[in-house]
This record gives C-alpha cells, structure tokens and sequence, in this order.
C-alpha cells in the first residue's frame, strides 16, 4: 500500500465521533485504576530494593525462550492451528463469562507484580518507578476490559461475530502493559492469541504467558511464537488463519506489515515526534516538571515522549525556563536500574546510527544547553541532552530518536508554535502548558494529535481516563484507543443483527 493509502485509514480521534460509539456498550461499570505501589511506604521501598537486588548492575539480561521459538513453517501450523482450535468454545461463551476471568488475569498479574518488575528492569532497563506503574496499566487493562467483555452482551442491533485469532507484535519499551493490553482485548473480544514478543523482551512476554495462562479454560488460546528469520516472521503476518493483528511499532513496521498482506486488518499504533508548548501565561514550574518526565522517563524511549518543547513570546525570549530547564534536566540520576537512585536508565541498546546522530550531532542553528555524556563503556548509558535553536523543518524537528534528547523550538505566537507541531508527519501525543483559556480553546481547535494533555505531562496514559491512541502517521488502520469504551468493538467483526420480519 502506498503511504497515502495508509494515512486515508486513520481518523483524526478527537475531531470525529468514533465510527464504533454507535454499538459501544453504555453501561458505567465499577471499574477503578489500580494504584503502583506507594514509595512513602517503608515496607515498599524495602520490597524493591529486594526485587532490584536481582537485577543485573551494567548489563541487560536479554534471554531467549526456547519454548516461545517457531523454527520451522510447520511448528508455526501447528501453534496457530491449536490456538484456533481453542478459540471456538471461548468464542462462544458469553461477554460476561470472559469478563470473569480477565477479573481473574487481573488479580493474577497483581499477585506477580514484584517478577514482573525484576525482568522489566532485567531485560529491557526499565526503572522500577516506571516498571511499577506498568503493571498497574497491565492490571487495568484486564479488568477494564473484563468489564467491556461483560457489556458486550447488551450491545443492541449488532451480532458479535469472534475473530477465531488475533496475532500481537507489541514493543520492547513497554514490555509488559502493552502486550498485557493487546493480548486481553482479544480474549475479551472472543479471539485466541498468538503472541509474538519483542526480540528485546522475550521474558516479559513468556512471564505474561506464564501468568495468564493457567487462568484461562484453554492454555493454547494464548500461545507464544517468537520467529527470527523474516521470512516466518512473513508467513506468521500473511498466515490464512490470522484474522487480525495488534501491532504496536514503528510505522514502517506496519508497512512491512501490509507489504506482506496487503487486505491485512491491522490495528497499529505506531511512532510519534512529540511536543509541548508552553505559553507566556504557564506555570513554569509545572512546566519543567512535565517537560522533564515526558522528555526522559525511560530514557525516552516512549512512542509518546516529549522530544520537542516549543516556547511562545516571552518565554522564548528570556532564559528563565531555559535554566530551570538546565536545573532539572542537571538533577536527575542517570544510572543501571539495579541502583534504586537511578532516574534516568540505559537505552535499549548500544547507541547507533539514527540514535547516535541524535545524541552527538547539532544541525545547522543548534547549540548544546546540555551536551548527551556517555557514561560507561556500554554504549547504552548516556546523561540526557537538551539541544536549543532547532530549525523548523530540520532533521531533529522532523525525526523520532527513541532516546534521551529534548529539542527547544521557539515561535512568536501560539498560532506559529501549532504550525511547528502539526508539521510533523505524526500525531501522537501532544501537551499544552498554559492557564489562558483562550490559548486552550485556540489549541483544541487547530492541534492535530490523538492524545492531548493539559498542563500535565505527555506520557503515562491512564486506562479508561485517557484512552490511547494516535493520527496522522502515528497510527494505521481500524483505528480505535487503547484503554477506551471502543476498543473491543473495534477489535470485533460486527454484522448487523439477522432481520426478523
Ligand atoms: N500508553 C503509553 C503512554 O501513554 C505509551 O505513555
């Protein structure tokens, strides 16, 4: 498919009503978001610095699973054919028997929250204030869904016709919460899953399998391929019986995607170049604040990380946010999650091409406020940057590094700081620090982006609050959010209900 064709599917989520809105279920539910775990609690410190005390001090302990490897194009025909064998008695048992049990996932995922952090800090880096609130998201996700799986039932005017199997390829940077999400909508919609995990995250993916495999009727509903080799990577995409795929990724991902199967139904949510703006009348205390969790929580390395902060009119003009910026920015520690001080940890891996540029090279106009430092010799250690002067239209304005480096951009008016962020071909998240409410009502209208945050950070969508998903280049396909009232109707074949006269 050409790149216009793959843009034409995807509606701007917060301009137009939701193509699904019309068979959601309506009913409110009891669902509550599962608090992380509370750091002002003795006791929990101490059960992290045990968990942590697992974790590798300057490596990441990337593991494969043997019992997750597909090899051979009839190993692959036999997984999916058990899964879709699983498939028709879970199908057909009512929203509400498998609501139930995605309640059971989620008290299961609770139960195994402590190994759950440990191979996310492990495997993938992740520190453990920011591993925590990913198994809260995972948690969420199964009941938030139970609850929708339940609703299902009531939906009038519609018959539910299961998809038999859903394939899920999530990320490496979310190792946990994204597959947890993506894995239990299906189940929740009627469909078996096969779960392909991130080369990087094998053994979150497995630990997930692990965990929420023994809750449901049938263990080969949910079953494990990890391919290699590109050209089963290609039969397991183009597989006839793939119903669907989840895919959380880079968009050329979701190109390669459709280039194997061109009529594939595919939910994908993919990268992001990330802004806040923030206005003469900001906070801009709250404004560092955000700015800096958004920029480096994760090293950056979130499809929905601020990458760019734009400064309009006076702030532009005088340095004061620029050296509150240097003073934060300054503060953090960088360091292996095995250290409970560490703030900002490694980058996946060893710092290369695109990444690299971004960390050692200024476009033309650039100067370092903060020159990135690498720390040790892994490679995967580096004090974050923040490069002022970018240029509209540059590289750094237009491209997603996944690490961590912050970009000023400065306009004269709010008008011109949302030409500089529409300019982007993605439309991910996006932030607004201001306490003008004309400046919020400008914003609203002209901002093209699906997640919009208000004088808070850009990250860390929260379940059913702030459902999650993109525009523009930033997603493809049936695009429905993540976390929202939609998303297992989005994720389901509808028929109209058999006419009775
Ligand atoms: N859902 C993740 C976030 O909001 C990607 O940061």
């Amino acid at each position: 498919a050409s790149l216009a064709a793959l843009d034409e599917t995807v509606p701007p989520p917060h301009r137009v009503a939701d193509r699904f809105a019309a068979v959601a279920p309506s009913k409110p539910g009891h669902f509550e978001n599962t608090p992380d775990t509370d750091p002002s609690v003795a006791a929990n410190r101490d059960l992290v610095r045990a968990v942590l005390a697992r974790v590798p001090s300057s490596s990441l302990g990337v593991e494969t699973i043997d019992a997750a490897r597909v090899t051979t194009e009839g190993k692959l025909d036999s997984r999916l054919n058990a899964a879709v064998g699983a498939a028709a008695s879970w199908g057909a048992l009512s929203g509400k028997a498998r609501g139930e049990i995605l309640h059971r996932v989620g008290e299961a995922l609770e139960a195994r929250r402590a190994d759950l952090i440990e191979v996310m800090a492990s495997e993938t880096g992740k520190t453990a204030d920011q591993a925590d609130p990913e198994v809260s998201e995972a948690i969420d996700f199964a009941h938030y869904y139970g609850e929708l799986a339940a609703g299902l039932d009531d939906v009038d005017g519609a018959t539910h016709v299961p998809e038999k199997l859903t394939l899920v390829t999530p990320p490496w940077n979310f190792p946990v919460a994204i597959p947890a999400g993506s894995v239990l909508a299906a189940l929740a919609a009627g469909s078996a899953v096969a779960l392909k995990p991130a080369g990087q995250a094998e053994r979150c993916g497995a630990l997930l399998a692990e965990i929420i495999k023994p809750v449901l009727p049938d263990a080969d509903l949910l079953t494990l391929v990890q391919v290699e080799e590109q050209a089963l990577g290609r039969q397991l995409v183009g597989h006839a019986l793939v119903d669907r795929v989840v895919l959380t990724g880079a968009y050329e991902t979701a190109q390669l995607f459709r280039s194997f199967r061109p009529d594939l139904p595919l939910l994908a949510e993919t990268s992001g170049k990330n802004a806040i703006i923030v206005t003469p009348s900001a906070d801009l205390d709250l404004a560092v604040k955000d700015v800096v969790a958004s920029a480096f929580g994760h090293a950056g390395q979130k499809c929905s990380a601020a990458s760019l902060v734009v400064l309009v009119g006076s702030v532009a003009r005088s340095q004061r946010f620029r050296h509150q910026l240097i003073d934060a920015v300054e503060s953090l520690t960088v360091g292996w999650p095995s250290d409970p001080e560490s703030q900002v940890g490694p980058v996946i891996e060893p710092a290369a091409g695109k990444l690299l540029d971004g960390l050692t090279k200024l476009g033309a106009g650039e100067s370092w406020l903060l020159q990135p430092k690498q720390l040790d010799d892994s490679g995967r250690l580096w004090s974050p940057g923040v490069r002022d002067g970018v240029r509209r239209g540059s590289e750094y304005h237009r491209t997603e590094y996944f690490g961590p480096i912050l970009g000023i951009m400065t306009a004269s008016t709010l008008d011109e700081a949302i030409d500089l962020v529409n300019e982007v071909d993605y439309g991910l998240t996006s932030g607004l620090h201001t306490l003008d409410p004309a400046d919020l009502g400008t914003w609203l209208d002209r901002i093209e982006a699906g997640n919009l945050y208000v004088n808070r950070g850009i990250t860390g969508a929260i379940v059913r609050r702030q459902p999650f998903g993109g525009w523009k280049r930033s997603a493809v396909g049936a695009g429905t959010k993540a976390g929202g009232p939609n998303y297992l109707v989005g994720l389901s074949h509808w028929a109209p209900a058999p006419s009775t006269s």
